[in-house]
């Protein structure tokens, strides 16, 4: 079964949201390491990463299909932001709306009976899971530390332990 026009252009449009996630990310790890927190730009860094490995989980199963991945320009990140908490609570709601846009495929593959696609997707929505879970978490203990120094600098260390992964040991 081949693909339908509209879930190729869908997938093409998540494509574009993950690489938009990845600069989203990527601007947030700057923005941290201008701020010093250093262990927490490189959790950001980690993210990025991720999302470079989720555009190119699509990427790939675009590909395998026989179908062609038409990329888009990709929007402009925002740049600035007020503190630590500021930037994982964006990073919460931001994840909080790709769940949405992952669902809404879903939606979709199950409307078009397109169980390969949902077989993807079912990936996908556990990794949502993740992903609102981790950036909650450190939102809700930015939120109890407060604007204590010694929090702060402790919670930056623990960030920069994060693992580094690669766009190809990504989704294995
Ligand atoms: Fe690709 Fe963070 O969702």
């Amino acid at each position: 079964m081949k693909l339908s026009t509209k879930m190729v252009d869908t997938i093409n449009k998540q494509i574009n949201e993950e690489f938009y996630s990845a600069y989203l990310y990527l601007s947030m790890a700057s923005y941290l390491e201008s701020q010093k927190y250093k262990g927490a730009a490189k959790w950001m860094e980690v993210q990025y990463q991720e999302e470079i490995g989720h555009a190119m989980k699509f990427y790939a199963y675009v590909n395998g299909r026989g179908e062609h991945v038409v990329l888009k320009e990709i929007k402009e990140p925002q740049k600035e932001w007020k503190s630590l908490l500021d930037v994982f609570d964006g990073a919460y709601k931001h994840e909080q709306y790709i769940t949405k846009l992952i669902n809404g495929i879903a939606d979709l593959a199950m409307e078009e009976k397109d169980h390969a696609t949902l077989a993807l997707l079912q990936w996908f929505i556990n990794e949502q899971v993740e992903e609102e879970a981790n950036t909650s978490e450190i939102a809700d203990k930015l939120k109890l530390i407060g604007n204590t120094k010694n929090g702060l600098y402790m919670i930056d260390r623990e960030l920069g332990q994060r693992g580094m992964t690669t766009p190809t040991s990504e989704g294995e």
